[in-house]
């Protein structure tokens, strides 16, 4: 028997207030319905398409390869969404149907695996997810009978007194029997407050027919859906203490787990040491021992073990092994630091390679430059690398010395062990080994000082 999914997100999300539909909204870097999906991946479900509503057009194309999609044209309930999953599956004979929404990204797989496995050692025809909740206010309520067996569930808007009392809620998390549930979907109403069809009237109908149904307790965050930008930031808070606390399980350190941001998406290695104030997102790796923070932002970057990095912005770049990075510094797309390599303050860098060694210690930019082994580069140097319409690159030689406040009009070669004299415009090749100075002979008027007070004394005197 296998186990077919319906994730539902056609609905409007309208209380986000925002133009994109509302499970691509991203929880620590993966869309709320890329969590939902991968929870259910995990337990190797066969089939899972996703509801969509007709102008989700970037959802659809989002959805990775092997799940579907298909389209609510209107949005007529829960009921009507998995009617419209039904359709597009043909045939559930022999299936169990998974039904769940879109934008509980903190759902985790093992929870979906206890509640199939109670669906199907209690040969039920329903199975659901419920929660407890202090203020259970706008959840469909759970009712059950004097033995404790689920009987139905009732919608905020449609319940008595008495049943608003009730504390258990419906998690929207269910699991069906495939022919049962196609039958009782054919026979829902809209005759309720919302005039839509509700798939929680499904269990009803079930109860009503004294067939089996199971209810499985889960923890109220991991069935909490988001409905609105204060609910993204917590639940991304509490995804992020998940995402945490399983790093700190594999060694690594952080000073302040409240104040370190880690995507879903990005690696690091047992001994990596991380302050507050520190983002990793996409595929960033971090070596063992390295040492991130405080305050640095890393995108799809690269740090090598026991390199150290703290007040950077690293976006696609590599930082070899025990090179020093920061502070204040900006690495940018297609850099490379050599191991023990240094980008110090205030420096930025794009698509420049330095060589092991090799230091860049204050104030400068090197964009489009291949720096060798061991080389110095002096404060206030700068490729000028730009001329208005074309990019050039300049190339500097091992054990290189660059002066401070050198500009390196590029295209330009420096050789091996070669030196620039402090503020010379370097605009043609230096060989290897030689100095090459480029400015104008340092002129002193002896006295000068004097001479200059004797002429605004007598300016004064004169008016
Ligand atoms: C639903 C349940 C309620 C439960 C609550 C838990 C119903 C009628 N009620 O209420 O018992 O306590 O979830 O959060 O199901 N959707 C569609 N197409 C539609 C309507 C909805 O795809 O026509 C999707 C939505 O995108 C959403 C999910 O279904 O992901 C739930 O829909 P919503 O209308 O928000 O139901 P709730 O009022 O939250
Ligand atoms: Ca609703």
């Amino acid at each position: 028997m296998g186990v077919r999914v319906a994730i539902l997100a056609a609905g409007q999300g309208t209380r986000m207030k925002s133009n994109i539909p509302k499970v691509m909204h991203r929880v620590a870097g993966r869309t709320m319905v890329g969590w939902v999906i991968e929870a259910v991946r995990d337990i190797g479900a066969d089939h899972i398409t996703v509801v969509t509503a007709p102008a989700a057009d970037d959802l659809r194309s989002y959805l990775p390869e092997g799940v579907s999609s298909c389209i609510q044209a209107e949005q007529l309930g829960t009921g009507h969404a998995v009617q419209v999953a039904l359709d597009h599956f043909g045939s559930v004979e022999g299936d169990d149907v998974l039904v769940l929404p879109g934008d509980t990204p903190l759902l985790r797989a093992e929870t979906l695996r206890e509640l199939i496995d109670a669906h199907v050692e209690g040969d039920s025809a329903a199975t659901m997810l419920t929660t407890r909740l202090t203020d259970p206010s706008g959840y469909g309520r759970v009712l059950r009978d004097r033995d404790g067996s689920v009987t139905g569930i009732v919608e905020h808007r449609d319940a008595a007194p008495e049943q608003l009392a009730v504390d258990e809620v419906n998690a929207a998390i269910y699991v069906f029997d495939g022919p049962r549930l196609t039958d009782a979907l054919g026979r829902l109403d809209r005759d309720n407050a919302q005039d839509e069809y509700y798939l929680p009237d499904v269990v009803a109908l079930f109860g009503a027919e004294g067939l089996p149904i199971n209810a499985v307790r889960a923890d109220e965050e991991e069935v909490s859906g988001v409905n609105s930008q204060g609910q993204l930031a917590e639940i991304s808070r509490a995804m992020r203490h998940r995402i945490n606390e399983e790093w700190m399980g594999r060694g690594v350190w952080m000073a302040d787990p409240d104040q370190v941001f880690i995507e879903a998406t990005v690696q690091l290695n047992a001994g990596a040491r991380l302050y507050p104030g520190v983002h990793l997102e996409g595929t960033t790796e971090i070596g063992e021992g390295a040492q991130i923070g405080p305050d640095s932002y890393i995108v799809d970057g690269k740090v090598g073990s026991d390199a150290h990095v703290w007040y950077a912005v690293v976006r696609q770049a590599e930082i070899g092994t025990g090179a020093e990075v920061g502070p204040y510094v900006s690495l940018r797309p297609g850099t490379v630091l050599g191991a023990r390599s240094k980008a110090g303050t205030f420096v930025e860098m794009k698509n420049a390679v330095i060589g092991e060694k090799s230091k860049v210690p204050h104030l400068a930019y090197m964009g489009d430059v291949e720096v060798g082994v061991g080389a110095n580069i002096g404060a206030g140097t700068i490729t000028v690398n730009y001329d208005g319409f074309d990019k050039h690159r300049t190339v500097i030689g091992d054990g290189a010395r660059i002066g401070s406040d050198t500009m390196l009009v590029a295209p330009v070669t420096i050789g091996e062990k070669a030196y620039t004299g402090a503020g010379s415009t370097i605009s043609r090749d230096v060989a290897d080994g030689a100095l090459a100075v480029e400015r104008s002979q340092q002129k002193e008027i002896p006295g000068y000082a004097a001479k200059r007070e004797a002429r605004n004394r007598r300016k004064l005197e004169e008016s």
